[in-house]
């Protein structure tokens, strides 16, 4: 199979720091986004409906839209019906969409039908999710998010056997994108660069410590193998 950078001109051989903006209400939302404007390519917009995750967010597609934000973004379904929320997504520009694949009955038909809206597909696995099921339907996503937390909160720190499925997920796929999200850090980061994972996604790490600008310097200088 070609290489990700063929089968993905925009992948390039360095890891990307994604910043996780997960935000109670609009105000938050803006400050996040604020806070690392123009500092990074893309953001991860986390929604959460309360039912998949005991948590909720504000994550609005219309009122995002109309935000005509300058970095891209993807966002991340922690929602019980991810597929009647993808119209919305579609047209708010959103460039990704990230399914748990908990939330889906037939993972096959669901990904064919997401992939309708025009937009990149990824398949999100809890961590007490196995991977080995997934492989037939991996040849219809974008990209794999692995997730490091149980999902629903920032700042919980990360479960190793993330790190494991992005070892063997790398071995099986060479080529395929690999995410990883939750309880990313310093540290953490290289050991997941070097097993060959593309992006990284950040939350606490980045907007708990007081200045998004040097943590996101600092993941990057980590996941810098050269
Ligand atoms: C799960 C969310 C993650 C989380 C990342 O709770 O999908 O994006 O906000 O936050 P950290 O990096 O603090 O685990």
């Amino acid at each position: 199979m070609r290489a990700v950078s063929e089968r993905f001109p925009h992948m390039s051989s360095v890891v990307e720091i994604i910043p996780a903006i997960l935000a109670k209400d609009e105000k938050e939302f803006r400050r996040k986004i604020e806070s690392v404007a123009g500092l990074c390519d893309t953001v991860q917009i986390d929604v959460m409906d309360g039912r998949f995750v005991d948590n909720v967010t504000w994550a609005e597609p219309r009122r995002i839209d109309a935000m005509r934000l300058s970095v891209a973004f993807e966002a991340h379904l922690m929602v019980e019906d991810p597929l009647s929320t993808l119209e919305s997504w579609s047209a708010s520009g959103c460039s990704r969409v990230l399914l748990h694949v908990e939330t889906l009955e037939n993972v096959i038909e669901a990904l064919e039908q997401a992939r309708l809206y025009g937009m990149e597909v990824g398949l999100s696995i809890n961590p007490d999710t196995p991977l080995e099921p997934l492989e037939e339907a991996l040849a219809l996503v974008d990209v794999v998010q692995i997730m490091g937390v149980h999902p629903g909160r920032m700042g919980q720190p990360f479960q190793s056997v993330a790190l494991e499925k992005a070892k063997a997920l790398r071995a099986k796929f060479p080529d395929l994108p690999i995410e990883v999200d939750g309880g990313v850090a310093v540290g953490i980061a290289r050991q997941l660069a070097e097993a060959g994972v593309d992006r990284l996604v950040s939350g606490s790490a980045v907007f708990n410590s007081g200045a998004p600008a040097k943590a996101l310097e600092a993941l990057r200088r980590d996941v810098d193998l050269e």
